[in-house]
């Protein structure tokens, strides 16, 4: 799936496609207009000579016809069998019978899943339509829904058309407000905003106002951390002492998505580990740390680093809501879920808990193996030696859909053999004793 997912729902004529491929370019993102699809398909079930109302043999078509669909030059193109039929889609014949296509459950299931499988082969996306922020991409990063008056609508689309004489504009007006009650009424996918998304009202907007309006949102959610300029430069300074004082290993920064909810799940061998595990990754990290620790000055510090204050030995509900907080708004969360730090360098069990705060938050988990920080300064020590060599590796990510695939114990269970795992391959590539986990 798509690192970046920004869905763009609406009704009929709201400016949806415009804002829409305007908005990628902006953002140097992949664009898909989904009611090409159902255009397309409408116009082959047209072609056919099919029963509109038979979901069976729209079915049919849309399984024996080769559809194609790619953004090129700013338009969706659309081919059916290999025949271009980009212009041919757009007709008020097609317009008129899509609505056939759109409320049969069936056809909009495979359809989402064409959608799915285009975001997946991207890596950022703008996807407009009806329900992409509601059923084909409920996790997307960035949702927005335009509306605008019917009346502003029919206006719009009689200069687009050039029918723009009283009669015509009243008329257009009928339709789109037919299309809406439509789209609003059928039982799958009806049109209507997704409780997470931002309603932008274009009524009196001109197409590069909205346009800003929401890049002002979409900077705000994915850009201003990362512009944020102390957390950088402190995790430059952190860089340039952990070179000073150890050997780095990184290995597998480029499993780290750059966008979107994502959770680092680290075991825990030494005071160090958050610098450690945070140092190679080029996105603004949260972090936790036990309340006691936010006094004086050294308080103050671990605030301007990202760094939220968690109760001990209870259930911090405020704390959890927090963090979810910061995972629904695109950010990266790093945990440690052995809770302590390990007495021999082996990784105890982790706690499930974290799992409630990756699936609310929908994150994806990339696990963080740390090695050699334990020789490094293990507990017992006041102090770290210098010039030990520090493994740092990013596992596989696991996306947020198969996290949410596994209950709290299951994904714990999941990522701790898979971190002993990791790090006992980790240590016979050293030349070290793996360690025995029975
Ligand atoms: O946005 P449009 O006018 O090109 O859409 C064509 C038809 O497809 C329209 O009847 C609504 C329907 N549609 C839908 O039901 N769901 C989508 N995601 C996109 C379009």
């Amino acid at each position: 799936m798509a690192n970046l997912i920004i869905t763009i729902d609406g009704p009929a004529a709201s400016g949806k496609s415009t804002i829409a491929r305007m908005l990628a370019e902006r953002l140097d993102a992949s664009f898909l207009d989904t009611g090409a699809m159902y255009r397309a398909v409408t116009l082959a079930a047209m072609q056919a000579r099919i029963d509109m109302s038979n979901e069976r043999e729209l079915l049919d078509v849309l399984n024996q016809k080769k559809f194609q669909f790619a953004a090129k030059d700013s338009k969706m193109m659309a081919s059916i069998d290999g025949i271009d039929v980009t212009d041919g889609i757009r007709t008020p014949e097609v317009t008129a019978s899509a609505k056939y296509i759109a409320s049969a459950p069936k056809v909009r299931e495979k359809l989402v899943e064409m959608q799915r499988q285009f975001a997946a082969d991207e890596e950022k996306i703008v996807t407009e339509g009806r329900d992409q922020g509601t059923v084909a991409f409920p996790n997307a990063c960035l949702k927005f829904y335009l509306t605008a008056t019917p009346a502003e609508r029919a206006r719009r689309r009689a200069i687009e058309e050039g029918q723009t004489t009283r009669d015509q504009i009243e008329q257009i007006q009928r339709e789109i407000e037919e299309r809406d009650a439509s789209d609003q009424s059928r039982s799958v996918g009806p049109m209507k905003p997704a409780d997470d998304a931002i309603v932008v009202d274009t009524t009196d907007l001109s197409v590069e106002e909205v346009v800003e309006k929401i890049l002002e949102y979409a900077e705000g959610r994915i850009y201003r951390l990362p512009k944020m300029l102390w957390p950088r430069f402190a995790r430059w300074l952190c860089k340039v002492f952990c070179r000073t004082f150890f050997r780095l290993h990184p290995q597998g920064r480029e499993n780290i998505p750059d966008y979107g909810p994502l959770v680092l799940i680290c075991n825990h061998q030494s005071f160090l580990d958050p610098v450690f595990c945070g140092i190679f990754v080029k996105r603004p990290l949260y972090y936790l740390a036990r309340d006691t620790l936010f006094r004086g000055l050294f308080g103050k510090l671990l605030v301007s680093i990202q760094t939220i204050p968690v109760k001990r030995g209870e259930a911090d509900l405020p704390a959890m809501r927090t963090v979810i907080g910061k995972l629904k708004q695109g950010n990266g969360v790093c945990l440690f879920p052995e809770g302590t730090r390990t007495s021999d360098g082996k990784i105890t069990a982790f706690k499930p808990g974290f799992g409630l705060l990756c699936r609310r938050g929908n994150a994806a988990v990339v696990p963080v193996l740390i090695d050699g920080a334990f020789e490094t300064w293990p507990r017992h020590k006041k102090l770290f030696s210098i010039g030990g060599s520090i493994f740092i590796q990013y596992g596989k990510c696991i996306p947020a859909s198969e996290v949410k695939k596994m209950d709290d114990r299951q994904l714990a269970e999941f990522l701790t053999d898979t971190l002993r795992k990791m790090q006992n391959d980790c240590r016979l590539k050293q030349g070290k004793e793996p360690y025995s986990y029975g």
